[in-house]
């Protein structure tokens, strides 16, 4: 990394005084793929909550565990919007391990993204990476990439994984999904994850913590108002034997063999948690 610490000399135009959720998430991950100003920026938050690293982690194997559910139900295309930078077991090689020749379209608004992705994916024909905002749909849907990889008349499953709480309440994040969702045929489906806290004090330290750092986000939410990423869709249990009622856990206990799906961290303590599901379209 060192070289790359040097203003200017990977990629060309990043600065290097911002730090970005991508390389953020990328240092909690423990990837290396992260510069000072981001480790700094982490730091400082993991000190007064802790819980930032294990709901990372846990959110990470909640998509793994998410997409193979879903390849196991028959789909075989993913959009993988805000994807972050390549860490172990992403989209496509859970997907492609599940079902052979499954297709991957990576999307994320930083550019580092792709300057990895490209690399790491060059060998494989099935999947690629794009720069957009997700914010744009038509934008994404309508890149010739995407329609290149992806056959938008069959179900695509569209991912949304610890993303729409970088999205600011002016720009509509729950629009978005349905926007998407509209734009996608029955048996479409959706893999979500947001940050959530049923403690609004802690939920707007972070949001400050994070928004003072200068990165562009949105804001930690509550369970309830996540609740309407699903809205219109059918959510599927998050219970390995598909009883119970369907409803948005802790990623962490979101279909794990022999452990019951909990709304909420059963350790009163732990204010902050990734709040997931996955829904279908009737
Ligand atoms: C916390 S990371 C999540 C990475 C991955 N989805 C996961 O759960 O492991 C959020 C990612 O969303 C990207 N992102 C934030 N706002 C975005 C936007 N408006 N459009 C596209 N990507 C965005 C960030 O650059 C970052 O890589």
């Amino acid at each position: 990394m060192a070289d790359r610490e040097t203003p200017g000399t990977f990629p060309p135009n990043l600065d290097l005084t911002v730090p970005s959720v991508a390389r953020m998430y990328d240092y909690v991950l423990q990837g290396k793929d992260n510069f000072e100003v981001d480790r700094k920026a982490i730091d400082a938050m993991l000190v007064e909550l802790p819980e930032i690293f294990q709901f990372c982690h846990d959110n990470r194997r909640f998509l793994a565990r998410a997409v193979e559910y879903v390849a196991g139900r028959g789909i075989d295309q993913f959009l993988d919007l805000g994807a972050g930078l390549p860490t172990v077991d992403n989209t496509h090689q859970v997907a492609q391990r599940a079902r052979p020749g499954a297709r991957v379209v990576y999307v994320d608004n930083d550019p580092i993204v792709l300057a990895h992705g490209r690399a790491i994916l060059a060998e494989n024909p099935d999947t690629t990476v794009i720069t957009a905002d997700l914010r744009d749909t038509d934008a994404v849907l309508d890149h010739p990439d995407t329609t290149r990889l992806l056959d938008l008349d069959r179900p695509v499953c569209v991912m949304l994984v610890s993303l729409l709480h970088c999205i600011p309440d002016a720009d509509d994040p729950f629009g978005i999904v349905r926007r998407l969702m509209d734009r996608l045929p029955s048996g479409s489906a959706v893999i979500f994850s947001h940050i959530v806290s049923d403690d609004p004090e802690a939920g707007e330290w972070l949001t400050q913590r994070v928004l003072a750092a200068g990165t562009e986000w949105g804001r930690v939410r509550s369970p309830e108002e996540v609740a309407a990423t699903a809205e219109g869709l059918d959510l599927v249990s998050p219970s390995t034997d598909d009883g119970g009622t369907p409803i948005l856990v802790d990623c962490a206990t979101w279909r794990v063999p022999g452990t019951t799906p909990l709304a909420r961290p059963a350790d009163p303590e732990q204010r902050m948690w990734e709040h997931a599901g996955v829904a279908v379209k009737p």
